[in-house]
């Protein structure tokens, strides 16, 4: 056990699932320091919270920059974040000939929560597929308001998984797992794209082809990628004006990665059939928003990994990298940066 003055400083930005916690609690070595919410912590506090510490477990809700790293001074030596996805540390998106600019050369070390999620987002991500193409939520809708008067063979038709033709937009850890559970609905052709081919797609029987080919040809578009400077706005006016007038447009990666007035356009005029969203730009999307408005856009609230067991694990692997963080010792899941 440590004494008081050898207590490491820790700032943790949200109350997180008690599994985590009661690791960082059990270490003896974190004098921890709690926005004690379920809402994001102001900026002014957190600014004030990551003051001298030396772990910062931060969500994806926080924006890591340099003046969060500038708040925390020198003492800083791990951000471990309860999140696969890793754009709101900004610095890690700034490369200069290939070096990492700000959380590197500082010796920051950072944590992640790959694999742990990657069941739960697959499943979220089939299930809002299913609900947009067979136009569940505008069902369930017609039966709460009296729209259902009897059986009408035009009613209320969608679009099947049968035969057709998907398409993923970065087969990583969680576009496999998708195109693993899509498969056996009977899928014909499974196409991706992305940097580069992957070995892993044989299992799915995966046909590697240029963004391009997947567009025009997919019936159901279902973008998995991570956001980056190249995936930024990637699906936009151009991307939308390629889709057949009867695909379906699935986003669970991150809202950015999408031009939301033009999917609105699309949607509106008819140029594709529907979207599903489980990410959005802003989150939460303002109740006034356009899309809103639509019948053939279903939104969800950032819910991919929200299983109660799943966020106890994520919670968990986020304290265990952020002690290994502390100690200098390997964590379970580090960032390469
Ligand atoms: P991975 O790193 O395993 O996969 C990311 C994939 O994105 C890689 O296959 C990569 O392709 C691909 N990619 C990168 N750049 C491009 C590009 N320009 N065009 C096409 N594909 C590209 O991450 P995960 O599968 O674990 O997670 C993916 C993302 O999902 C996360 O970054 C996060 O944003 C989001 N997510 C959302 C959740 C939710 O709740 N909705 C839950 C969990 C994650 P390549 O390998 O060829 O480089
Ligand atoms: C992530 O982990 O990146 C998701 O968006 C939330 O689980």
């Amino acid at each position: 056990m440590m004494s008081a003055q050898q207590m490491l400083k820790v700032f943790v930005t949200r109350r997180i699932p008690q599994e985590g916690m009661k690791i960082l609690k059990k270490a003896g070595m974190c004098n921890l320091s709690v926005w004690d919410s379920d809402e994001p912590v102001p900026r002014a506090e957190l600014l004030k919270g990551v003051a001298d510490a030396h772990g910062l477990l931060c969500l994806l809700s926080d924006k890591i920059d340099a003046e969060v790293l500038n708040a925390a001074g020198p003492n800083l030596k791990v951000i471990s974040t309860l999140s696969v996805g890793f754009d709101h540390l900004e610095g890690r998106l700034y490369n200069l000939n290939g070096c990492t600019i700000f959380l590197h050369p500082r010796g920051i070390r950072v944590g992640y929560t790959p694999d742990v999620l990657t069941d739960a987002t697959a499943e979220l991500t089939v299930a809002l597929l299913l609900a947009t193409a067979r136009r569940l939520p505008e069902g369930v809708e017609e039966v709460k308001n009296g729209g259902w008067s009897t059986w009408k063979p035009l009613w209320l038709c969608g679009y099947g998984l049968s035969g057709s033709t998907v398409g993923v937009i970065g087969l990583g850890r969680i576009g496999l797992a998708i195109a693993r559970r899509l498969k056996p609905f009977g899928v014909k052709r499974l196409l991706y794209t992305g940097r580069q081919p992957k070995p892993q797609a044989q299992e799915v029987d995966g046909e590697y082809v240029p963004l391009d080919t997947l567009v025009r040809e997919s019936d159901f578009v279902v973008v998995s990628c991570s956001l980056a400077p190249d995936t930024q706005s990637l699906c936009d006016k151009t991307f939308f004006s390629k889709m057949k007038k009867t695909s379906i447009f699935i986003n669970t990666s991150r809202g950015a990665v999408v031009n939301q007035e033009d999917l609105f356009e699309a949607l509106s005029s008819g140029q594709i059939a529907a979207a599903g969203l489980d990410v959005t730009t802003p989150e939460p999307l303002p109740t006034s928003h356009p899309l809103l408005t639509l019948k053939n856009c279903v939104v969800l609230p950032h819910i991919g990994s929200a299983t109660y067991s799943t966020r106890g694990v994520m919670s968990a692997l986020t304290a265990n990298n952020l002690l290994a963080g502390l100690t200098g010792s390997e964590m379970p899941s580090e960032l390469k940066l």
